[in-house]
């Protein structure tokens, strides 16, 4: 791993068609070419926050007040980005968000951004609400890699269905298919207030790829979700899940510290800190701002991720020398695959891995081991 700036992209170049792709330099660089592409409602839906959109927006501003601490005069001839999640190898710290429904940015969806992120030996994290079903993507993502599974890992994130068999037989399914760890979204027993969606009528697609869900096509997504997502879960069917499957159970959207500690007691493999990228309570705060007092109560006796406004490198390098073992990057993946397929998605790690060698060479850190939270200034 080399600090260097990475080359334009070429694939899928026509002759009289620039490549998007060649004048996309960071993750902010895909939103707007996304924008131009897609549809105003798919966009918006992606895009949006819930309620007066603080949250959305305090979750990018949090990092940006923050500053870094660098050592100097530390070798950093070899950069290494590896690092362990959950007993497993990983290229780079930064993984795919779980993201519902990603007919709406490429017709190849989730199997696009699987292979996008398999190819950079990234994890990649498949949502219960996916268009294409878990075994096809499994599938995608096995055809692209070029190593066994452990050289690109991927998580199945569960929504509870009120039908617990049908959760059960779901889960069984992704621990076949290969999936190493489930993911239970503990922040969305109703869908947020999105304002967006209703303003465009935004309408949900026929079918689920893995289930079938009740009438989804044409319904706006409140109604989707409040038609099979069970909100009367309790920390009582974290039991039940760990009940049902041999795999880790990662908690994600736990916000303080006293949920943080009923998730480790409740045997939680790993508290993953999330506001949903602002799309559910507003306002609460950016995850940055409450990763400490979360990290502080955990003790080490679980691992503990983050989500929701990660932009760049300097953004993961924080949360990493804040405590986090993983993060996790949603919409930018998301427009990534709009604007490219699974070419996109491989530049948008591609930009990631080439501003965090530079950064970490910068900061003084070679490795994610080397990273303090010293390094950075509240
Ligand atoms: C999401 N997110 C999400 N989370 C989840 O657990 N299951 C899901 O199906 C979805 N669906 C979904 C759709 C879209 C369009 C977005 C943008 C997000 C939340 C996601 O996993 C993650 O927490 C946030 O996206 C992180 O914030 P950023 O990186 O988008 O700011
Ligand atoms: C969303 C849900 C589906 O945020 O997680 O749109």
């Amino acid at each position: 791993m080399t600090g260097e700036a990475p080359e334009a992209a070429v694939e899928g170049q026509g002759e009289s068609r620039p490549d998007p792709l060649g004048q996309v330099f960071s993750l902010a660089d895909f939103e707007p070419l996304a924008e131009a592409l897609m549809d105003r409602a798919a966009f918006d839906y992606i895009a949006g926050g819930s309620g007066a959109e603080i949250t959305l927006r305090e979750n990018v501003d949090a990092f940006r007040r923050r500053r870094l601490r660098p050592r100097v005069l530390v070798d950093v001839t070899e950069i290494d980005l590896s690092t362990d999640v959950l007993g497993t190898r990983v290229a780079l710290p930064v993984g795919v968000a779980p993201m519902a429904f990603q007919h709406f940015a490429h017709t190849d969806a989730e199997a696009a951004m699987a292979r996008g992120a398999a190819g950079a030996g990234a994890l990649f994290c498949l949502s219960t609400m996916s268009s294409l079903p878990l075994e096809q993507v499994a599938f995608a993502a096995d055809a692209a890699a070029d190593g066994p599974l452990a050289t690109h890992p991927r998580w199945f994130q569960l929504y509870v269905h009120r039908d617990r068999g049908l959760s059960r037989d779901l889960v069984a399914r992704a621990e076949a298919a290969g999936y190493t760890a489930i993911v239970l979204t503990v922040d969305l027993p109703v869908a947020g207030y999105r304002e967006s969606d209703m303003r465009n009528g935004l309408a949900y697609p026929e079918r689920f790829g893995n289930f079938d869900a009740g009438p989804t096509g044409g319904r706006p997504i409140t109604e989707v979700i409040a038609g099979f997502n069970d909100r009367g879960l309790t920390w009582e069917d974290v039991a039940w899940l760990r009940g049902v499957t041999a795999l880790p159970v990662v908690v994600k959207g736990v916000m303080t510290g006293e949920d943080a500690v009923r998730a480790v007691i409740h045997g939680a493999a790993a508290v993953w800190v999330s506001n949903h990228g602002g799309r559910q309570l507003d306002p609460v705060h950016a995850t940055i701002d409450v990763l400490t007092e979360i990290v502080d109560v955990v003790e080490g006796r679980v691992e503990v991720y983050l989500d929701s406004g990660v932009r760049r490198a300097p953004d993961v390098v924080m949360a990493l020398a804040m405590g986090a073992r993983m993060v996790f990057v949603g919409r930018p993946f998301y427009f990534a695959l709009g604007v490219g397929g699974e070419a996109g998605v491989r530049r948008a790690f591609e930009l990631l891995t080439a501003e965090l060698g530079i950064t970490m060479a910068l900061l003084g850190a070679p490795s994610i081991g080397r990273l303090r939270r010293r390094m950075v200034e509240p």
